[in-house]
């Protein structure tokens, strides 16, 4: 130990100070500001510091545990650094339900980001302030013109103030658990020109947000229910960088649609969406959807590479496997669970005769995972279907685990032994109850 200070000893003040704000958590940093004076006065220089409630205080009682603590050892760090770059302050409380009014001042949230206001890149501040509206927290963000990247958690975003700054460096907005407006969140994201990824987790209070954000790429609305009652009605986007979209709990999306490459949809989602020319990756997931919906996305994804439908249907109809899928020629990678199989099964023989008439080939196709609950003759000839269109077919995954011991199973076994004869390049592999062994 006295070696590995030796040699710190000998280090140039830029160095050891870049290793002091490696450290990042305050405690650590004052600890080492406390063993001489050199190291005190590099204390003041770091540019990385983090302060964690659940570290600074887990000594103390619960009753003594409470925001203002963490308030005090902030501001008697912080205050005395020069150049913070890169600040996270979270005090999550461990009480429940929360004692009120257990959260910083605003005033105090002021002053730390009035200190840090000409070097702040990235911050990350939790807050549970759930009482009232700070907008002053909000101006004195916006006058710390280097911010790029800014994550708050709680707390409530009002309708912000007349003429504040901007957000001119901003790229990366993340909101946790907070409470904001439609017009509020419109406002916040008309502030930052530059804004890359927007991402919202469990946030209130938004009913048919709606914005433009010319530099956004990524917009991501992630929702824990239990959390956020109400689905969203509506998101309106318009967004013409935008790549990346991952929604949940919203009800309906509408947006142009060009230049997007990801669409992920938990629980359902009406699309009103133009186009999906370069749509390589769907993802559609959980409860409630409309069947109309999913097949609408995957026609108009025609050059998907990537297509996940893990999704349960309100209403089940036949689907004919082959005028679903024969237009997605680049398609690499297919799952289909077990309520879309159900919906392809059902169209079965339909199926075998529209095959007949329109051999479909899907050339790029490599990995087929598919769901299934019942191992009937219907099942075998959509298994076939898939086989026969992809040539290029390495790898079929079936999960099985919901087939039940029935005479419609009986055959299941025997053909896709069958099967796999007749495709010995394809690695079958099976996931089944041990029961039905
Ligand atoms: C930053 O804070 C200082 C006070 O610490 C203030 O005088 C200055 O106006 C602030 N800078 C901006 C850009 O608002």
């Amino acid at each position: 130990m006295m070696g590995a200070m030796g040699s710190f000893d000998v280090l140039p003040d830029s160095i050891a100070c870049l290793i002091l704000s490696k450290l990042e958590s305050a405690q650590m940093v004052a600890q080492c500001a406390m063993v001489c004076h050199r190291w005190k006065t590099l204390a003041r220089l770091v540019d990385t510091l983090t302060f964690e409630s659940f570290k600074l205080l887990e000594k103390k009682l619960d009753k003594n545990r409470n925001a203002s603590c963490l308030e005090t050892i902030v501001t008697q760090m912080l205050l005395k650094t020069h150049g913070i770059r890169i600040l996270k302050i979270s005090y999550h409380p461990v009480v429940w339900p929360w004692i009120p009014n257990d959260y910083f001042s605003e005033d105090r949230v002021c002053q730390w980001l009035q200190h840090v206001n000409t070097t702040l890149e990235r911050l990350t501040l939790v807050d549970p302030n759930r009482a009232r509206p700070q907008p002053k927290k909000l101006l004195h963000l916006t006058d710390c013109k280097k911010l790029q990247w800014l994550n708050l958690c709680y707390g409530f975003i009002p309708v912000l103030p007349a003429s504040p700054g901007r957000f001119e460096q901003l790229v990366t907005l993340h909101l946790d658990l907070i409470l904001i407006y439609d017009s509020a969140l419109q406002t916040l994201v008309e502030l930052a020109p530059i804004l890359e990824d927007l991402k919202l987790n469990s946030c209130k209070g938004l009913r048919t947000p709606h914005f433009t954000a010319l530099k956004l790429t990524s917009l991501e609305f992630a929702n824990d229910m239990d959390v956020a009652t109400t689905p969203i009605t509506m998101v309106t986007v318009n967004a013409p960088s935008l790549v990346s979209v991952s929604l949940s709990h919203v009800e309906e999306l509408v947006m142009n649609g060009f230049t997007l490459q990801n669409l992920a949809l938990l629980w359902h989602v009406r699309p009103n969406i133009r186009e999906l020319p370069v749509l390589e990756s769907l993802h559609i997931s959980g409860e409630s959807w409309a069947l109309d919906c999913v097949t609408h996305l995957i026609r108009l994804g025609t050059n998907l590479r990537s297509l996940r439908i893990d999704a349960f249907f309100e209403r089940k109809y036949p689907i004919q496997l082959q005028s679903l899928l024969r237009h997605l020629q680049e398609l690499v990678s297919i799952h289909i669970g077990a309520d879309f199989f159900e919906c392809l099964q059902t169209a079965g023989g339909a199926g075998a005769a529209f095959m007949r008439m329109h051999a479909m080939v899907l050339p790029r196709l490599e990995n087929i995972m598919v769901v299934i609950s019942c191992g009937n003759n219907n099942c075998i000839s959509v298994l076939v279907s898939l086989l026969k269109c992809a040539p290029a077919l390495r790898i079929l995954r079936i999960d099985a685990e919901n087939l039940r011991k029935s005479m419609d199973n009986v055959m299941f076994f025997s053909n896709l032994l069958g099967l796999q004869r007749d495709y010995p390049q394809v690695k079958v592999s099976l996931a089944c109850p041990q029961t039905l062994l």
